[in-house]
């Protein structure tokens, strides 16, 4: 039986993972990098870096006969046609370097057409102006494109053109870089004038079982896909109703909703294409709460959180005691999208302790989700009657229960905290026709005090959910 390796390339980390039909998920390794910031509001990765960590993981499993890949988004990389050698580090999809060239695109009258094509927003988060800066800062890269000597895109085509030989993206990665068409899945010209990018330089996109070849002397890559896709598969998310929340560096909510994309730009909510493979693109809505696991890491670093599973009194939430944190370390991002707020904690008294602003943070994190979720229950017009939770966040029981008492269900999660790598597993298997997908041993947080609705309207008021124009109060 082929053994299949899960490679996710993410924000902090390239995590990999080995499964075979009837067996159990193993991880192989498990790889962290450096976090690059050149000036306030700039993150970026080393190409490299990322890179050799995935050939590393790749060397660790050596009879792997499939590979899944996943990548972290939005990340873009410029890079030399023939030598492939990147003209720069990667722009991570957290860097807003490109705020002010995307306010100008807004003030023009843009966001009709992204809005319309695309399925998307204006914003710096997506991969069509960061690639546009490329462009123009980089010294070398117009005369190269001149020449038909450059390649842009997002990191895993980068990738799959140094392990395989081939510039390819999957249709799914391409939905998020706001230059894709997202009804027919293919690079569309009103977008790339729009951002002035050259359409020769991008990607060819597939289907998210490509073809994308193999390794050289290594394993056939099976599926390619952007992680929160990977993960929603993981979740098992097959119908409308299902909605899985992954609390990473971010909290990325998605739920599938069908055929044909769900493009309400009223929402907040991103239209994307979850899949496609059988001859069908499959399309879900995605709403990211921009900083989930970065605002716990903040917590950490200024001393208010000391522990990953600190252990509350489930009675006596802050939300309840008006106790509140705003995790916008980088703005606000679904469902109204003020990049301009920043975070805060309010409803300070002389009792509030250390440990409270750091309980007030993770409950700020979960208060975020639930207003995202509560977005795609609009847009769909039906509740979510399947609610699923994973990434490290998730580790913590206190914040379990928080979420299922929260949201007022039951709430599943799993043991291992990870299901971007059983998505990809899932993917190769069902791409590759193994005959069966790795089982999930789901657990259950069980819901047993509601958070009140006054503290749930509180913090919608702070963060503007509901407000004309997402005004904060
Ligand atoms: O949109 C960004 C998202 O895909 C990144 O996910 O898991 O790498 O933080 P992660």
């Amino acid at each position: 039986m082929s053994v299949c390796l899960a490679i996710d390339q993410g924000t902090t980390g390239t995590k990999a993972y080995r499964w075979q039909a009837g067996g159990a998920i193993a991880p192989v390794g498990s790889l962290t990098h450096r976090q690059i910031h050149p000036r306030p509001g700039w993150v970026e990765h080393d190409p490299h870096e990322l890179l050799s960590h995935i050939r590393t993981l790749i060397g660790a499993a050596p009879d792997a006969a499939l590979l899944g890949l996943a990548n972290q988004g939005e990340t873009v990389v410029a890079w030399h046609a023939t030598t492939r050698e990147p003209l720069a580090n990667a722009i991570v999809w957290q860097d807003l370097r490109t705020t002010e060239m995307v306010e100008r695109l807004r003030a023009d009258g843009a966001e009709a057409l992204t809005l319309e094509r695309a399925g998307l927003p204006l914003d710096a988060y997506f991969s069509a102006s960061k690639l546009r800066w490329l462009l123009d800062h980089v010294p070398d890269a117009r005369a190269l494109a001149a020449r038909g000597l450059l390649k842009l895109g997002t990191s895993d085509a980068w990738f799959l053109d140094c392990l395989t030989g081939h510039a390819t993206t999957d249709v799914a990665t391409a939905s998020r870089t706001s230059l894709m068409d997202i009804r027919h899945g293919t690079w569309d010209d009103d977008l790339c004038a729009l951002f002035g990018i050259p359409m020769e330089c991008l990607p060819t996109i597939r289907r998210t079982d490509g073809p994308f070849g193999g390794v050289a002397g290594g394993p056939a890559i099976a599926a390619s896909i952007v992680d929160q896709q990977a993960s929603l598969y993981g979740h098992g998310c097959r119908a409308p109703d299902a909605v899985k929340i992954t609390f990473g560096t971010g909290a990325f909510v998605l739920g599938l909703t069908g055929r044909t994309p769900l493009v309400n730009a009223d929402s907040g909510l991103l239209a994307t294409v979850a899949w496609d493979f059988d001859g069908a693109t499959h399309y879900a809505l995605d709403g990211g709460v921009l900083c989930a696991g970065a605002a716990v890491d903040w917590g950490r670093s200024v001393g208010v959180i000391d522990t990953n599973a600190p252990a509350w009194d489930r009675t006596r939430t802050c939300a309840e005691r008006g106790l509140f944190f705003v995790p916008a370390l980088n703005g606000l991002g679904a469902p109204t999208w003020r990049r301009d707020v920043r975070g805060s904690w309010t409803g300070l008294e002389r009792s509030t302790g250390r440990e409270d602003l750091g309980r007030a943070i993770w409950e700020g994190v979960g208060l975020r989700a639930r207003q995202v979720v509560k977005a795609f229950e609009q847009a769909q017009g039906r509740p979510v009657s399947r609610l699923s939770i994973d990434g490290g966040l998730t580790r913590n029981e206190s914040f379990r229960a928080f979420l299922a008492d929260l949201f007022a269900m039951e709430v599943q999660y799993v043991d291992h905290a990870d299901l971007t790598a059983s998505g990809l597993l899932g993917l190769c298997a069902r791409n590759a026709s193994l005959g069966g997908e790795p089982p999930v041993d789901w657990r259950m947080a069980i819901p047993q005090h509601a958070v009140p609705e006054r503290a749930i309207a509180a913090f919608d008021a702070l963060t503007g959910v509901g407000q004309p124009d997402g005004k904060c109060a």
